[in-house]
């Protein structure tokens, strides 16, 4: 799979682990950055990486912030683009099961990295039920009611 991959300065050791982690899998890894310790806005990789997800550069992203917040916040606003910030691993999964959230957002001041990195196993490792939840993240995008 190929994952584009993104932080700031407060996600850029997490940033480290898990894009080590996907590439030990087999993953094709796109690294945005940022890529050295000084301060930077979130927003500016959160949108590259979630671009990148809605035009098909990458099948996945993941997002590392000081909480996961901003990073989703930036990153939902790309359309077409569901980011979830996840901190257990039902979460991670049920994001990927019923709200094809291809866009992962995690926290390094919040979660360490062990638990950081289940949580990516547990997204990756599904895929979009589809079915009566495209239906409801079809209304996230303003599409027309159906039933
Ligand atoms: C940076 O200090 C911090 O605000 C940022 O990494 C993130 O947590 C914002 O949501």
């Amino acid at each position: 799979m190929k994952v584009a991959v993104g932080s700031d300065h407060a996600g850029l050791s997490l940033k480290a682990e898990v894009i080590g982690h996907l590439q030990a899998l087999g993953h094709e890894v796109h690294d945005v950055g940022t890529h050295g310790s000084e301060s930077v806005d979130y927003p500016d990789f959160g949108r590259q990486v979630a671009s990148m997800v809605a035009d098909g550069g990458a099948e996945r992203g993941v997002l590392v912030c000081g909480t996961g917040q901003g990073m989703a916040m930036a990153a939902n606003k790309i359309p077409n683009v569901r980011a979830a910030v996840v901190s257990d691993t039902f979460s991670a999964r049920m994001a990927m099961l019923h709200n094809d959230a291809r866009v992962l957002c995690l926290g390094e001041r919040v979660v360490g990295a062990g638990l950081a990195l289940q949580l990516v196993d547990a997204w990756l490792g599904e895929t979009f039920e589809g079915g009566r939840h495209a239906r409801r993240v079809g209304k996230i995008e303003g599409a027309a009611p159906t039933g």
